[in-house]
């Protein structure tokens, strides 16, 4: 979607938005639309359920008085509570309604709306925000759709006051949402595309927008001693890759320590040896979504020039049963030196990041770590999509990550650490095993298993397994890979570990 700024102005062709507030207030555009129209606007209003609640749209088609194909009237809500994601929300309600339509280019009339948080420039700058976001697609593959199958819409014109100001604070949003496509995009290529060499790839890809891109291989691996992850890799004919991706944007007086993210990135989990059902095993190809959150979020830090030193890892490895593939019972020594019985192949995230959390802090002791992957399905079972899981060994660290995704929509809830989950991953042979006993709390033991690899790191585990792929639309995001992570992650940097 192409996004442009403008003062505002009556189109003389396409459709226009106007924005309304709860009970039908329309704000200044609006207003001289429904006089030029002869009331046109009062008049749809009061033949239908339209109340301008948050989202809501109505569309007036060809009202005489006007050059405009049709009106859209868009809800922003209670003017007081409108937010950042409140506009973005109504933008991504814009794009729902006319991608479809045929029309090619929208013209969004941004007017000042009164009580807000937000001044206009801001309103308009995350309404655009909001289109962009929900303007995504990935469709690529189709081959055989007619024009009139496809989204027409390609273009917006967001018209405001001041339009250089709104256009001044979406360029860095422009730059997350790359970001943000990055990961939807990398989620949603199938697992013959996307394994540990391509996706390594698509990281070197950033050496573009400024990241320092290093991959390494199995042997690198070998002398590292990544026993653990090297297990997972060892049943599947794609050779593993550990990718490390830094950014290095605060001024070098500044002498900080650098943020640490790390991905758990399967590109594609079977379940090895301890195989998966058949049923749905095609969503395990996105499987390395949280390495996708890491390269998306680089990519955006990048984008918009963060004056903050990030690191970014991410494990490779495809997850397959084979006549090399381990097996339940081996035990395997991680690059810790620790050992762990490995009683599930299935449970081989945990056995990737083990290497990659411990090798990250070995090396670049950061200030603090934080690890996302999409680890298991219990965090489905007890946060459904609303929220992703938490964990961590710091309360500061876990506020500030609450926060940031609170503030950016996307919503964590933490969850204990403790001695007595810890016994729950106790072996009878080796300092470890990778699953715990019987079903308890498997959320838990997994968070509890990465946390023996962490050191004395300020560290989080952010189990994104529910929230990195959406089966229906939401207002910023188009139903499939959702890039849940990247902009918290970017929030927390902006907001704590970046220097203003
Ligand atoms: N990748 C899966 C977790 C997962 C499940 C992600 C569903 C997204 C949707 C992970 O590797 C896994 O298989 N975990 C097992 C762990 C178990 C064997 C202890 C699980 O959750 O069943
Ligand atoms: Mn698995
Ligand atoms: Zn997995």
């Amino acid at each position: 979607m192409k996004i442009t700024f403008s003062e505002i102005s009556m189109p003389r062709s396409g459709p226009l938005v106007v924005t309304v507030t709860s009970g039908s207030t329309l704000l200044a555009t609006a207003k001289s639309v429904d006089k030029k129209t002869d009331g046109a606007l009062t008049a749809a209003i009061a033949a239908s359920r339209f109340e301008g609640k948050s989202g809501q749209t109505l569309t007036v088609m060809a009202p005489k008085g006007i050059g405009a194909s049709r009106v859209l009237l868009l809800g922003l809500g209670d003017g007081g509570k409108l937010d950042a994601l409140g506009a973005q929300a109504a933008g991504g309600a814009v794009v729902a309604n006319l991608a479809m339509s045929g029309e090619k280019l929208v013209n969004i009339a941004v007017d000042n709306v009164p009580d807000s948080k937000l001044n206009l420039s801001e309103v308009a700058a995350n309404l655009a925000f909001g289109v962009a976001l929900r303007s995504y697609r990935f469709d690529h593959y189709f081959t055989k759709k007619k024009p009139e199958e496809k989204p027409s819409l390609a273009q917006a014109k967001v018209m405001c006051r001041n339009a250089t100001v709104a256009k001044k604070i979406y360029t860095p949003l422009d730059k997350i949402a790359d970001g943000i496509f990055e990961t939807r995009n990398l989620v949603s290529e199938p697992a013959n595309i996307i394994y540990p060499e391509t996706l390594a790839n698509q990281a070197k890809e950033l050496t573009k927008v400024g990241v320092k891109v290093e991959v390494l291989n199995r042997a690198r691996m070998e002398k590292l001693g990544m026993g653990a992850l090297l297990a997972v890799a060892q049943g599947s004919a794609r050779e593993p890759r550990l990718v490390i991706m830094r950014w290095d944007g605060a001024p070098k007086s500044s002498k900080r320590k650098p943020v640490a993210l790390v991905g758990k990135g399967v590109t594609f989990d079977s379940g090895g040896i301890s195989l998966k059902p058949s049923a749905g095993m095609e969503d395990m190809k996105w499987d390395m979504g949280g390495a996708g959150v890491v390269i998306g979020t680089m990519k955006a830090l990048a984008g918009r020039k963060a004056k903050a030193n990030v690191v970014g890892v991410v494990g490779l490895v495809e997850n397959m049963p084979s006549g090399t593939a381990q097996r339940p019972g081996d035990v395997v020594t991680s690059a810790s030196g620790q050992t762990i019985e490995v009683l599930n192949t299935d449970a081989e995230g945990r056995l990737v990041l083990a290497d990659a959390l411990w090798y990250t802090q070995q090396r670049f002791k950061p200030e603090i770590m934080v690890n996302l992957a999409t680890l298991t399905g219990a965090i489905i079972v007890s946060l459904g999509s609303e929220h992703a899981g938490l964990f961590s060994n710091n309360d500061e660290l876990a506020e500030r990550l609450a926060g940031a995704g609170t503030a950016e929509g996307e919503k964590l809830w933490r969850l204990p650490l403790t001695d007595g989950y810890d016994k729950l991953i106790k072996s009878n042979i080796a300092d470890m095993q990778n699953i715990g006993y019987a079903r308890e709390a498997g959320s838990i033991t997994a968070a509890q298993f990465l946390q023996r690899f962490v050191n004395k790191v300020p560290w989080a585990h952010l189990d994104i397994a529910g929230v990195t792929w959406s089966g229906k639309d939401k207002a910023t995001v188009p139903k499939g890979g959702t890039g849940f992570g990247v902009r918290l992650l970017n929030r927390l940097i902006a907001d704590h570990y970046e220097k203003k």
